[in-house]
């Protein structure tokens, strides 16, 4: 009966080819879910100087940075997004001429605000693009 050792290798090798395609197949819902955040490292360096003057010129009249600092910018925002943040400026800042700047302005304000409560910096710039930046939750920093 040469046939007989042959099954259960045939069976480990089902099992373990099952196995592999669960795990696979969970790797990649894992991957699909995976919440994206502002701890991404979303904007870079340059962006967040370029923004900090930017907010000199045209936040710092009634805003001082502090304003957006610690607690105060993740709970004010706990819950939505980058989009959300990037939007609601966009529409209603500066107070005395809401939608004065520049979308690529508002992100770089935005980068300014991130890098003040010490998000992760990353190699590019944050896009003003509300479709993107929408992906990114805003969390609180661990750090
Ligand atoms: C002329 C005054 C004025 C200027 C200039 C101004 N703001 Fe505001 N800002 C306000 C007022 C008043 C509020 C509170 C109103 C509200 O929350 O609806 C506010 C609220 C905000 C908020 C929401 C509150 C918070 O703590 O998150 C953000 C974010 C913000 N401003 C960002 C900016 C940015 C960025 C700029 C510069 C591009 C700017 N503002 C320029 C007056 C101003």
């Amino acid at each position: 009966m040469p046939q007989r050792p042959q099954l259960p290798t045939a069976l480990v090798l089902f099992a373990s080819l099952l196995f592999a395609g669960a795990a696979s197949l969970s790797a990649g819902a894992a991957q699909a879910q995976d919440p994206k955040s502002i701890l991404d490292r979303i904007y870079s360096e340059a962006q967040a100087q370029r923004g900090e003057q930017q907010f000199k010129t045209s936040c710092s009249s009634c805003h001082t940075p502090r304003m957006f600092l610690g607690g105060a910018f993740a709970e004010r925002w706990n819950g939505q997004t980058m989009g959300s943040v990037f939007e609601w400026v966009s529409v209603n800042m500066p107070e005395n001429d809401p939608g004065g700047l520049k979308p690529q302005q508002y992100a770089d304000v935005l980068a300014f605000v991130l890098s003040i409560n010490g998000y992760p910096i990353g190699a590019d710039d944050m896009p003003a693009d509300v479709a993107i930046l929408k992906q990114y939750a805003i969390v609180e920093n661990p750090k």
